[in-house]
């Protein structure tokens, strides 16, 4: 693994921000381009190396930006394409890669394809017709599932300009694209140049597994997918070979890599099946979740890398669990039914872990040492709440809570205009978690946060170095224990799942230790974590 050339992506960590929530520079009640400028000295301080944007499209936000109107300008909201380039521009002074999201697979219905290709009448039917799914009847793939289940009861909509039936995988008013005709393919990658050319350093590919669907099937991962992905990377490779194409395939670990390819498809795909057992392995105090997981995960070709994660825009997907699990992770980590969302749980990480910082920097420890680029969620560095009044997952995409003045220092509108209410009831309200009261505490959740960051960006390790289990506590999965070595860097990690103290013995074979998190010097031998305590400890010869 040393002798491999790495790119970028590979050794970075990443900050996935909506810019709708992050900043509002001018009082309009929405965060943009400007407010997020502004902010990139804080993003900076965290010690990422890339941003990830979510929709900036203009949309008329019926999934909040995934249901795109214009794939090539930016939301009214958020600015202009010029705000956009300043952006890039400012990250990329700091050394701040930018990931862009393109959404291949659907577009808003209000996007002027669509309207073109539902309306005979339309001067540009003929151009258009052909750009989505269409049918007679909906009887059409009925073993593809549906994704959105709480909404949508089918896969097909009835459209009345047209008299025909439409595909869609998401909600019924975001068509599909489809795939079978070369134009849409070609617009496609226009789009990819398109966002290339205005500096974006990376790509998320939203939901790619459904580009095409063919009777008989799932409509999954389709051999003819993996083809125009495969299309997709060749034309970046000989475009920019530098930018990222990173994709949302929420599949089985077997399923996933085929979106690597052979090295010749995405560079990075998120790791869906360990995010969930990552919690189901705490809730249960055991490591077996993790262990096996991993063991079914596959080895990946030179240059490709897992996203890791914690908690991102959706819901906490239980999909790739079983039945059984899932309906114990409900009962666990959402007790309140109206936490559920369709397949998953539309809860943030703080109030997920009960809002103990023990647990929640635990959950980092995970993410930040056993592998993969680590993707964080914006305001989860200082443990913000959710809102699971709001519809659908916009409980989690609440105002960024930067300090304890109106609307959380997000915004200077009137409280009404704002475009979701700042929470501000409870434990998790703006006026006790908030990034300026942070700021002026050591030992709060952000600046421990930080320098766990510092940590493991001073030790490549934890990055790319070689991975294999432990055993802390004999026969006992309590303590999930790994080695990570690279070249004569061994670092032991050991993270205690359980509230309770652990006693184990530190492996002699590693030598004397020092603990990179505090400094100290650790003598082998016998050792006790105290309940949900970890330790990252370097051999010291
Ligand atoms: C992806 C996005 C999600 C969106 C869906 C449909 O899964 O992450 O937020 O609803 O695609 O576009």
């Amino acid at each position: 693994m040393e002798t491999e050339k790495l790119r970028w992506y590979q050794d970075a960590i990443f900050l996935e921000l909506n810019v709708r929530a992050y900043k509002d520079s001018n009082g309009d009640g929405w965060g943009d381009l400007e407010g997020v400028r502004s902010k990139v000295g804080y993003i900076k301080s965290l010690g990422v190396d890339a941003v990830w944007l979510q929709p900036i499209m203009p949309s008329p936000l019926n999934d909040d930006g995934y249901d795109v109107s214009d794939f090539r300008n930016i939301f009214h909201a958020y600015g202009t394409i010029d705000d956009f380039k300043n952006l890039v521009e400012a990250f990329h002074e700091h050394n701040i890669k930018v990931i862009v999201e393109i959404i291949p697979n659907h577009t808003s219905e209000e996007h002027p394809w669509f309207q073109a290709s539902r309306d005979p009448n339309h001067p540009e039917y003929e151009k258009y017709k052909d750009y989505y799914v269409w049918a007679d009847n909906d009887k059409g793939y009925p073993d593809a599932r549906i994704i959105f289940l709480d909404t949508e009861p089918s896969n097909w909509s009835y459209d009345e300009k047209r008299g025909q039936y439409f595909w869609h995988r998401f909600f019924a008013s975001q068509p599909d694209l489809n795939y079978d005709n070369p134009a849409v393919q070609q617009e496609m990658l226009d789009i990819v140049r398109f966002w290339i050319d205005l500096g974006a350093d990376g790509l998320r590919i939203d939901a790619p597994p459904y580009l095409f669907e063919r009777e008989g099937t799932n409509c999954e991962n389709l051999p003819e997918t993996h083809a125009f992905l495969k299309r997709m990377r060749a034309f970046v490779d000989g475009y920019n070979p530098d930018v990222l194409l990173l994709s949302e395939a929420n599949q089985w670990p077997e399923d996933v890599i085929e979106y690597f390819g052979d090295g010749d498809e995405m560079m990075m795909n998120f790791h869906f099946p360990l995010m969930p057992r990552l919690f189901m392995a705490l809730a249960a105090q055991d490591a077996e979740p993790i262990k096996k997981i991993l063991e079914r995960t596959p080895d990946l070709p030179e240059g490709c890398t897992w996203g890791t994660f914690l908690r991102c825009h959706d819901e906490l997907t239980l999909e790739m669990v079983t039945p059984e699990e899932r309906e114990w992770m409900w009962q666990v980590y959402a007790p309140d039914p109206n936490q559920r969302r369709n397949l998953g749980i539309r809860r943030r990480l703080a109030p997920l872990m009960d809002g103990d910082i023990r647990k929640i920097l635990l959950m980092h420890s995970l993410l930040l040492t056993m592998g993969g680029a680590p993707f964080l969620y914006y305001g989860d560095e200082i443990g913000m709440g959710d809102d699971i009044r709001l519809f659908d997952r916009n409980g989690l995409r609440t105002p960024m809570q930067w300090d304890d003045s109106k609307n959380a220092g997000f915004s200077d509108a009137p409280k009404e205009k704002l475009y979701a209410p700042v929470i501000d009831f409870g434990e998790y309200s703006y006026t006790k978690v908030n990034v300026a009261a942070q700021e002026a505490d050591p030992s709060s959740l952000l600046n421990q946060l930080r320098h766990l960051i510092a940590v493991r960006k001073a030790n490549p390790a934890f990055a790319r170095g070689s991975f294999s289990w432990r055993e802390f506590v004999s026969g006992k999965q309590t303590v999930v224990a790994y080695d990570r070595i690279l070249d004569s860097e061994r670092i032991l990690v050991l993270n205690n799942l359980t509230d309770r103290q652990v006693t184990g013995a530190l492996p002699e074979d590693n030598g004397k230790y020092i603990d990179l998190v505090t400094g100290k010097q650790i003598a082998t031998g016998e050792l006790t974590l105290q309940p949900y305590e970890f330790l990252w400890l370097i051999s010291a010869g």
